[in-house]
């Protein structure tokens, strides 16, 4: 199958291109900022060379992992975060539909106001900030569409990676090199190790699948118990992390509390995503394989 993935240099996308390649497809890829051997440039801010990528390659797939993810960024730029992480990939999704490619793009647990948890796919949203706006709008988008998208809501994406730039990578660094780091103690919501979201993305694809679904690991955990999980498997003293709550970091952006998926869906599909300790153990010994980025 001719598979584009747009976003192909981050940390899902880099995944993506290389189970599909692996499977035997045709995988064209494309990155943004940090340009990688074989992939094309292309910015979703450019109208003209979105359209002229989805046609150039004719693919029967497309898969968005390209997005603006930087939340507090989002906040200060609604309009850039409407284009990016909602317009231009409902523009993507048409021209797929036009051209007869399956279009497939990835959500947020940050749709949710973040009240209680446990929310299932059907569940009433209400995001708190900019980022989720987007987001919502993006899937609302897709689903009036009716032309069996299909929208992946994830959350907290650890695991190895080209950029090393998640929550894991900046933790180990940082603590390692004695540097302050903040961590929220009441941000409660489901790590998912970006590997197996990846694979579970093509497991829906092969299901032919479409609607919305919930694609997040089994433990629902806040950050600070997560970092702690993270030092252990690292072996680094927590004793340097700053534990604060929400209330007391200032982001700029407001983030839900109790952000937890319910993945009763994905797993009568017979999907599941792995737990924090077996996939911080995967990520460490694949940063220390050389495969990906060293924390
Ligand atoms: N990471 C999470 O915890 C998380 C949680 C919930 C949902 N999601 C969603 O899952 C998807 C994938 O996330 P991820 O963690 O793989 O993200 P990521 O590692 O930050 O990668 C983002 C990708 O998007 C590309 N990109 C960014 N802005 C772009 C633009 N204006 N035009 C074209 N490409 C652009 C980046 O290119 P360069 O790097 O080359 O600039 C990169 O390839 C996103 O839609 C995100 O919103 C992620």
């Amino acid at each position: 199958m001719k598979v584009l993935v747009v976003g192909a240099s981050g940390q899902i996308g880099g995944h993506l291109v290389q189970r599909l390649r692996a499977a035997g497809h045709e995988v064209r890829g494309t990155y943004q900022t940090k340009q990688v051997p074989g992939l094309e440039a292309l910015d979703l801010d450019d109208e003209a060379a979105l359209r002229a990528a989805s046609r150039r390659f004719a693919p029967e797939l497309v898969i968005l992992s390209a997005g603006w993810t930087w939340v507090d960024g989002n906040e200060d730029d609604p309009e850039a975060s409407r284009r990016r992480n909602c317009d231009r990939p409902l523009l993507l999704a048409d021209l797929c539909a036009e051209q007869g490619a399956r279009f497939v793009t990835y959500s947020t647990d940050y749709v949710f106001d973040g009240e209680r948890g446990g929310y299932r796919e059907e569940d009433p949203t209400g995001p708190l900030n900019v980022y989720g706006e987007a987001k919502l709008a993006l899937e609302e988008g897709l689903l009036a569409r009716d032309a069996g998208h299909l929208i992946l809501r994830t959350s907290t994406v650890y695991g190895p990676e080209r950029q090393g730039k998640n929550f894991v990578y900046q933790l180990v660094r940082r603590v390692r090199a004695g540097l302050p780091f903040r961590v929220p103690t009441d941000q409660v919501a489901c790590p998912s190790y970006g590997p197996d979201v990846a694979q579970a993305t093509l497991d829906l694809v092969e299901r032919g699948a479409s609607g919305l679904w919930h694609v997040v690991g089994p433990d629902a955990l806040d950050r600070g118990a997560f970092a702690r999980l993270v030092c252990e498997e690292w072996g680094l003293d927590p004793a340097g992390i700053e534990f604060k709550p929400t209330a007391e970091l200032g982001q700029r952006a407001r983030r839900p509390l109790q952000a937890s998926l319910d993945t009763s869906k994905l797993a009568a599909a017979g999907i599941s995503i792995r737990g924090v300790r077996a996939g911080l153990r995967a990520m460490r010994e694949a940063a220390e394989s050389g495969a990906w980025a060293a924390p």
